[in-house]
């Protein structure tokens, strides 16, 4: 007998290089448990309804639960001939249970069947993402609590711009991640309705019971349309978005520490555990780590380009390409969660140079808007201030001196009476804390948002 599900109709067997080519088992294995998880529910409902007897159903589920185990251990024989993880898995159902095995594929499609999977999948991943991301803010905020007495140069442009405190720093990120985790939360709940009953693709004649199926897999609502099922894989291209700006979010940090750990920044120090060096150049510790994480967001990128033209053009209801969604999703999923767990690490072991960033931190006028709001808070007009401070800023250059290093007439010349007050505000520690705005990084508002992360994040 032809071992394919679909063999009826067909005479001699499928050509070698058809199977080598169709076949996705190679890919979908990884959805084993999610799949027998879900034919184990489906078979609950079918003996509820009366289309198994409970004698059987029980089979089902035990048989399932050993070819799980079997799984597990290594056991279980994988080929190309059965194309994909429903047919294997169907298939040794059959081999154990013969005729009652041969019932469990009622009122089900592997249309319904694998999109239920892939759902059951990702919500998982999902939830192992969450914590990922949490991991990953839990230790951004203890180097920020670590670091709260270090100041850093701001960047704009990566020209110098305004002191931070290396505190705030650390808080933009936990801002990032958290809005990523906003966004999963919001795609979970696409990916959380139901596809199992919708069967082909125009639902079944059987009497099945979707509502214990979802209930029984903690799924929200039922999908509404039997001919959308089959063929919506926008949760897929959700997430992987998601994915994307997790992705693109951690190459944009790691292009800044890439830069701090250099000699010309020297900023940061790398835990050697976490670096390699080079094969010719003795002295080389090279941020591989770092340049990875920026190198392989452009996968994840690439893989949601992938997957938004699999479905452009596609019509209703299933098509065989939607099979090609496998490689991008699960290639973005573990290049995320691999890099997600390696900037935890780095961020919980990496050291800042506090005296070299110290050492060089009153270069680059850092204190110069500062200067130009003291002007505006005597009463000189924005832009006034911002020309003189600007012309300021060039006698330093041509004196080769800091602005807190201008005698008072030069400052009186800008604005009678400011050289009384304006001393107090020039210099980074006094620029720093002349900050006051809501999000700044003031000092206090930057402690207040500790408290209230550490508390989000408990
Ligand atoms: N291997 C297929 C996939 O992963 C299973 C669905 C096949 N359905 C079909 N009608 N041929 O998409």
């Amino acid at each position: 007998m032809n071992q394919k599900t679909w063999g009826g109709r067909f005479r001699g067997d499928t050509d070698a290089r058809v199977e080598a080519f169709t076949e996705s088992i190679s890919l979908d294995r990884r959805l084993y448990r999610h799949d027998i998880r879900a034919s184990q529910a489906h078979a609950h409902m079918l003996a509820e309804v009366g289309l198994l007897t409970a004698s059987e159903a029980e089979s089902i589920v035990a048989a399932l639960d050993a070819i799980s185990a079997d799984i597990e251990s290594g056991k279980f024989e994988f080929s190309i001939q059965l194309e994909d993880i429903h047919t294997h898995i169907e298939h040794a159902l059959i081999e154990r249970l013969g005729d009652v095995g041969r019932k469990l594929h009622t009122g089900r499609s592997r249309n319904d069947q694998v999109v239920t999977d892939v759902k059951l999948w990702v919500r998982d991943a999902l939830d192992a993402l969450d914590d990922r991301l949490q991991q990953l803010q839990r230790a951004l905020l203890d180097a920020a609590e670590r670091n709260r007495e270090l100041v850093l140069p701001g960047y704009t442009h990566l020209q110098r711009a305004q002191p931070v405190l290396a505190a705030h720093y650390f808080l933009a990120y936990i801002e990032k991640y958290q809005r990523d985790r906003d966004r999963l939360a919001d795609c979970r709940k696409r990916v959380n309705v139901l596809p199992l009953g919708a069967a082909a693709l125009a639902g079944t004649s059987l009497p099945i019971d979707r509502d214990s199926v979802r209930r029984q897999l903690g799924f929200d609502a039922l999908a509404g349309n039997s001919l959308d099922v089959s063929s919506d894989r926008d949760f897929l291209l959700e997430f992987v978005f998601d994915l994307s700006v997790i992705a693109l979010h951690l190459s944009g940090w790691a292009e800044e520490w890439v830069l701090w750990t250099t000699t010309e920044f020297g900023f940061l120090d790398l835990p050697d555990a976490f670096c390699t060096g080079s094969s010719i150049m003795p002295h080389k510790k090279n941020p591989d780590v770092l340049e990875l994480i920026r190198g392989k967001a452009a996968r994840v990128v690439a893989d949601l380009q992938q997957l938004m033209i699999l479905v452009k053009g596609l019509p209703l209801a299933y098509n065989r390409d939607l099979q090609e969604d496998k490689a991008a999703l699960f290639d973005a999923h573990d290049t995320v969660a691999a890099s997600l767990e390696l900037a935890a690490a780095l961020v919980r072991e990496s050291r800042f140079r506090a005296d070299a960033i110290a050492l060089r931190l009153e270069d680059g006028y850092l204190d110069a808007t500062t200067l130009m709001e003291f002007c505006i808070a005597q009463g000189v007009p924005m832009r006034a201030a911002h020309e003189a401070v600007g012309k300021l800023v060039r006698l330093c250059e041509e004196r080769r001196c800091r602005l807190a290093e201008l005698p008072p007439d030069v400052y009186e010349s800008v604005c009678p009476g400011l050289s009384a007050g304006v001393y107090k505000v020039l210099g980074v520690a006094n620029a720093l804390a002349a900050f006051r705005s809501a999000g700044s990084t003031a000092p206090a508002e930057v402690d207040r948002q500790l408290a209230l992360w550490r508390q989000r994040l408990a």
